[in-house]
């Protein structure tokens, strides 16, 4: 067959495991997952009643030009609909974006352990990954923005950053905005962005007024509780937005997730429950963590990675036998961590108590 080279070095992406898997394979009942940053909750009754509603059209196609969708973000962000771009989540946001961009060896700069789809999609249009050490479990902004070069299209900004939960902070971001090159293209994926407490956490949305080369990603599968639903959307200066229009298909959304979508965004009251018993849960980790004296780095987002100091794949698989999963920090290039999604409240405390116990031998 004649595959394209670069496809040969792309490997498929290993997500959390599903409840239903692990059910299949260990005979439990009662698992909890809290390796996939989804939401604990659920998504709001509104947007659960807006779904319903919409399944009486589901017979037809959805509205290719997502005009409803984009009008009700555009009124909620204060910007123009023309600077919108949708699809089936932010994922297949980065593809297309590096679709766009980026040709045979050129490259793009990412941190060395930040989302693994940025890596995926350079490699499948055949460009070079640029991994830049972290700082401290930071993004090296200076570093990356250091490491541009004339090859350079894309340098990807993750923040809060998956899985290590840190921000670019506004005058980081500033500055590498004043010093990357206006024609490489800077990507910053919010999509964690509703959790963040930090009062450094830079508001990106009136940057798109002075910076030309700005590209920032949201999506509705974290906070919103939307993950199965694939919505994602995009804002950007007219002519990327047109670029990506051409190339996100038509029906990359669905009927369904622009009514729940519209719906979302109207329930403020849902997301400020969310992101306040997120930030509970967080304190809870480091509390028990502290407890346990594991080392933890600080998270803005809806996970938090916790050094365990031991095999994190057999911790994995131990809490896996507890029905509890979660992410093994092996994945991510750091072996004896493990990433775990913030639950509600009883799943946190299963999490630390099926831990504990696996840490004393039990
Ligand atoms: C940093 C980051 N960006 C983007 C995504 C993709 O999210 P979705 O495709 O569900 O919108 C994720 C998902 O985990 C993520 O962690």
């Amino acid at each position: 067959m004649k595959i394209r080279e670069a496809i040969k070095g792309v490997r498929p992406y290993q997500a959390g495991k599903p409840i239903s898997e692990v059910k299949r394979q260990l005979g439990l009942d009662d698992i909890i997952k809290l390796a996939s940053n989804e939401n604990p909750y659920g998504c709001s009754e509104k947007v659960r009643q807006a779904m319903i509603s919409a399944v009486d059209s589901i017979n037809l196609y959805p509205d290719a030009s997502n005009y409803e969708l984009k009008k009700a973000l555009a009124d909620y962000l204060g910007v123009k609909t023309s600077m919108i771009f949708c699809g089936t989540g932010s994922d297949l946001l980065i593809r297309v974006l590096c679709s766009i961009f980026i040709d045979k060896d050129d490259e793009i700069i990412m941190g060395d352990i930040s989302f693994q789809r940025y890596e995926d999609s350079a490699k499948i249009m055949g460009g070079k990954v640029v991994k830049i050490k972290m700082k401290n479990h930071r993004l090296d902004v200076e570093g990356m923005v250091n490491a541009v070069n004339d090859r350079t299209k894309i340098v990807w900004f993750a923040t809060p950053n998956n899985p290590t939960g840190t921000i670019v902070k506004k005058d980081e971001l500033l500055w590498a905005l004043d010093n990357i090159p206006k024609d490489v293209l800077v990507v910053i994926d919010e999509a964690y962005k509703e959790y963040v407490t930090d009062e450094d956490y830079p508001d990106t949305i009136p940057l798109l007024n002075k910076y030309n080369n700005i590209v920032i990603l949201r999506t509705f599968s974290k906070a919103y509780g939307l993950a199965g639903l694939r919505l994602g959307y995009g804002i950007a200066n007219e002519e990327i937005t047109q670029y990506m229009n051409s190339v996100i298909g038509p029906f990359d959304t669905n009927l369904i997730a622009q009514e729940a979508g519209i719906a979302a965004l109207k329930d403020e009251e849902f997301l400020k429950f969310i992101v306040e018993k997120n930030d509970e849960g967080r304190k809870y980790y480091y509390k028990e963590f502290d407890r346990l004296g594991l080392n933890y780095i600080e998270s803005q987002a809806n996970f938090v990675m916790v050094d365990t100091g031991k095999d994190d794949m057999d911790v994995f698989n131990k809490l896996l036998r507890k029905g509890v999963i979660v992410r093994p920090g092996s994945l991510f290039d750091m072996p004896g961590w493990l990433r775990v999604t913030v639950g509600t409240m009883e799943q946190c405390q299963r999490f630390v108590k099926s831990l504990e116990e696996i840490l004393r031998g039990e």
